[in-house]
């Protein structure tokens, strides 16, 4: 499968580049930095140059022309109310009008645990973060696309042990990065998994076993 990783050089993406990789698929990456182009190529991917501050419908439309599947995993990361609306809220809903121009299906956004907040008091900037997670939710689930959302909790730098609870509504925790990628990948692999939320955390599932839950 031709696989665009939006976010490719994150947290998670770095994680499920290699992953996509060694499962044969042909994964393209975006990259906003030319030193980042390097370390996707040494991945086994394929660099594409392109700024989620910057791109207008016509870029994301030539950088998924011909692509099977687009994973949307980046996220402005606390860099600012601009760029969280631009990146989490725009960029998710600008990406669905250009995989519906160009014809490309399969869509698994990475988007956050609608508990994120509670139990603590929250900036005006995490709720804004929020709100915009939300905005590209709703836009992406009215899409048609084959689409599946996942919603991990409060992200942790490890590769994790490949074993989750995923569930459309689960109690609220940590998940590491690793195991966000390796969820991904095995939604990926399950083209029957679409149009749904997917909740997830760390858990004692393998992550595949846990997806193939939502078999209906
Ligand atoms: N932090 C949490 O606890 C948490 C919880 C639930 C969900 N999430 C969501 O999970 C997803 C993945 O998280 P993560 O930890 O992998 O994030 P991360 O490590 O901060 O990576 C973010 C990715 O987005 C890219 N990006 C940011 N701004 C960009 C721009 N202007 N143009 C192009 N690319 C840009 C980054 O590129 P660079 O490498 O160039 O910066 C990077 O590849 C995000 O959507 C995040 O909102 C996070």
């Amino acid at each position: 499968m031709k696989v665009l990783v939006i976010g490719a050089t994150g947290g998670v993406g770095s994680r499920l580049v290699p992953m996509l990789v060694e499962s044969g698929h042909e994964v393209h990456g975006l990259h906003r930095h030319p030193e980042q182009a390097k370390a996707l190529q040494r991945q086994g991917a394929t660099p594409h140059a392109g700024d989620l501050m910057e791109m207008q419908v016509a870029d994301y439309r030539a950088a998924v022309r011909g692509m099977d599947a687009v994973v949307f995993s980046a996220g402005a990361g606390g860099a600012g109310e601009a760029q969280a609306s631009r990146i989490d809220g725009d960029a998710p809903e600008v990406m669905v009008q250009a995989m519906q121009a160009e014809g490309v299906g399969r869509l698994v956004v990475v988007s956050v645990f609608p508990e994120a907040g509670r139990a603590r008091q929250v900036s005006d900037t995490f709720e804004h973060y929020m709100a915009c997670k939300k905005r590209a939710d709703v836009a992406v689930a009215r899409s048609g696309l084959d689409w599946v959302i996942l919603r991990p909790g409060t992200l942790i730098s490890e590769d994790g042990d490949g074993a989750v609870t995923a569930a459309r509504v689960a109690p609220y925790g940590d998940v590491a990065r690793g195991d966000v990628a390796a969820a991904i990948a095995a939604v990926l692999e399950r083209p029957w998994l679409r149009w749904e939320a997917v909740e997830l955390t760390d858990g004692d599932v393998p992550v595949g076993d846990a997806l193939d839950t939502f078999r209906r």
